[in-house]
């Protein structure tokens, strides 16, 4: 099979980080069209430049970025500082990126490549809030049933929240854009927290990616370093979860993961569950399917995709 042709949209992040670096070191499996930034766990233009920090990292520059949405449709920003700190990539000490960001608006870079490629050959892959990609579908219609897939990491149903008691961050920064890409028609698949919590870096998977023996090893095990702290304090877990790393795995390694072909709604209106992934996991409301929610993950199997792709950058 020729690679899956993706645009990785993406509001980096460490855990955004380590999915992009996944993705770009499987080209026989994954070519990233171009990576799109929005405004997410820190403001636009620290995630257009940490994009760059990373590509560079990957020994990638020829990677296009493009920088989109600065706040989300109708609410104002919320970022994540207290998890991903000050510069987004808090851990590894990387320097300043010399590769470009690209002139055009990642809303419209979005639209053009969608319909460049032949229908159903471009896999849209969100790691942040869905701004981006709700703004593309608003603005042309026509490109969502050429969409083949989009496979996200958001929400969360036996999890339930991260940011409020009843909310996953990037559902809940943006959930007017994420109430138009679930209803939009487009086939969803779901990485929520009740998987990505699932993929937590315990101290002998990050022993692994400092052992790599390359510069990606030891920046991939910083990060998580960095983010961890911020679990394990939380949650008392064992690590910091990989949460949009499961997106990226999942193109190379889908039989890691298993859920269900269900509806999943989003709350817009309430102030108190504003942002809710209202799962219908046990399938009691009627309403129509319309995503595979995962609900688990072969972790041991992540780690070792994930730590032997890496070791080829
Ligand atoms: C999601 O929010 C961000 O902080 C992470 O990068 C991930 O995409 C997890 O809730
Ligand atoms: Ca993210």
């Amino acid at each position: 099979m020729p690679p899956r042709k993706i645009i990785i949209d993406t509001d980096p992040g460490q855990d955004d980080a380590v999915a992009i670096l996944l993705a770009l070191a499987s080209p026989d499996k994954i070519e990233v069209l171009g990576i799109t930034c929005v405004a997410g766990n820190v403001p636009l233009p620290l995630t257009s430049k940490n994009a760059r920090i990373v590509c560079e990292l990957a020994g990638r520059p020829d990677t296009r970025v493009f920088a989109g949405c600065d706040r989300p449709l109708g609410r104002d920003l919320v970022t994540a500082e207290h998890v991903h700190g000050k510069t987004g990539l808090d851990g590894p000490d990387l320097p300043d990126p010399v590769m470009p960001l690209q002139d055009q608006h990642a809303v419209d870079f979005i639209v053009d490549t969608l319909r460049a490629h032949a229908p159903g050959t471009v896999t849209l892959c969100p790691l942040g809030p869905l701004t981006n990609i709700a703004m593309a579908f608003e603005k042309a219609p026509d490109i969502i049933e050429r969409v083949a897939g989009i496979v996200l990491m958001g929400g969360a149903y036996f999890e339930v929240g991260n940011i409020t008691p009843a909310a996953e961050f990037n559902i809940y920064v943006d959930p007017q854009a994420a109430n138009i890409v679930f209803k939009s028609g487009a086939p969803l698949t779901v990485m929520p927290l009740d998987v990505t919590h699932k993929a937590l870096v315990t101290k002998p998977r990050n022993d692994a990616f400092r052992a790599l023996g390359n510069a990606v090893g030891v920046a991939v095990s910083q990060m998580t370093d960095f983010f961890e702290r911020y679990d394990k304090e939380k949650y008392g877990s064992a690590g910091a979860p990989l949460h949009d790393p499961c997106v990226t795995a999942y193109l190379i390694a889908p039989d890691l993961f298993s859920g269900r072909f269900i509806n999943v709604e989003i709350e817009t209106r309430s102030e108190l569950t504003m942002g809710m992934t209202v799962a219908d996991w046990w399938r009691v409301s009627g309403r129509a399917p319309n995503a595979t929610f995962m609900g688990d993950v072969d972790a041991d199997g992540f780690f070792a995709l994930l730590t032997e792709r890496l070791a080829r950058l």
